[in-house]
């Protein structure tokens, strides 16, 4: 039978274990940096059972809190902004983004391609300054595109199916007729599942490549190409809870970008005929 069809889930349990113990400094990846526009609407998402808005100043710059109003409770996302200014729709209290009447900001990061919101208390681990943003190729140098599922399942749940090399949905939804696994990972040195697997675009065309595999956080898979067509493209799987820990039905938002090299049109290609 073809290698990737081998069990090995105890390699992937470990692999997982590992993962969840780097640390996320609290960051969760809430959407597309083009997602949240200046001038645009606000843009309203739960976060481990958490309301969150984000919205842009006229200069573009992000802001982003607790998506309900200290006033009487409206849902902000639902609101307007005005001159960067969000504006309930209530009963027209306005945020700045600072602290007003109990609302406290959220430390938020876009990073070009995705935009970040610091929850601490739903991460609760040692906050940090920054979010550890995956290496990608240069800005301008690639096309970026980003997708959004949501799974009935844990976050853990989506980091370990897409760390697991023998298993078809890693590449999902890009169809491949072939993959070996080139290298296992070996403890934090090489941390890394190394495969060979060839893409099938656009129907015909088969494209080999030499891909790499790494969870750098909790909630992060990343699949680099190191060799062949589209070399240094990445695609990046972010796991983002959407319910509170513990709710009896959990449902983790799984947040997919791809940035390829230009030129490359692969991973393009693939995703428009998946
Ligand atoms: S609920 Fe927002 S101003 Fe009253």
């Amino acid at each position: 039978p073809p290698t990737w069809r081998r069990a090995r889930p105890a390699l992937i349990a470990d692999a997982l274990k590992r993962a969840s113990a780097r640390p996320s400094g609290n960051w969760f990846v809430v959407g597309a940096s083009r997602d949240v526009r200046a001038g645009g609407r606000p843009y309203g998402r739960t976060v481990g059972g958490v309301e969150v808005v984000l919205w842009r100043t006229d200069t573009g710059e992000l802001r982003a809190g607790p998506g309900v109003c200290p006033h009487l409770g409206a849902p902000l996302r639902d609101s307007r902004v005005v001159c960067g200014t969000l504006v309930c729709h209530w009963h027209g209290l306005t945020l700045d983004g600072g602290p007003f009447a109990g609302w406290e900001p959220y430390p938020v990061h876009d990073d070009g391609v995705l935009v970040w919101v610091r929850l601490d208390a739903v991460g609760g681990e040692e906050p940090s300054e920054r979010p550890a943003v995956p290496a990608r190729p240069r800005p301008g140098a690639g096309v970026d595109a980003v997708f959004t599922a949501v799974g009935r399942c844990e976050p853990q749940d989506v980091v370990a199916n897409r760390l697991d090399p023998w298993h078809g949905s890693w590449f999902h939804p890009y169809s491949f007729v072939d993959l070996s696994v080139v290298r296992e990972p070996d403890g934090d040195d090489g941390d890394a599942f190394v495969v060979d697997v060839s893409f099938r675009v656009a129907g015909r065309l088969v494209v080999p490549v030499r891909a790499e595999f790494t969870a750098p956080d909790p909630r992060t898979v990343v699949m680099r190409i190191t060799e062949g067509e589209g070399v240094t493209s990445v695609v990046e799987t972010h796991a983002t809870p959407l319910t509170a820990e513990g709710d009896p039905a959990p449902r983790t938002a799984v947040v997919e970008a791809v940035v390829a090299t230009s030129g490359r049109r692969g991973f393009r290609l693939a995703r428009a005929a998946a």
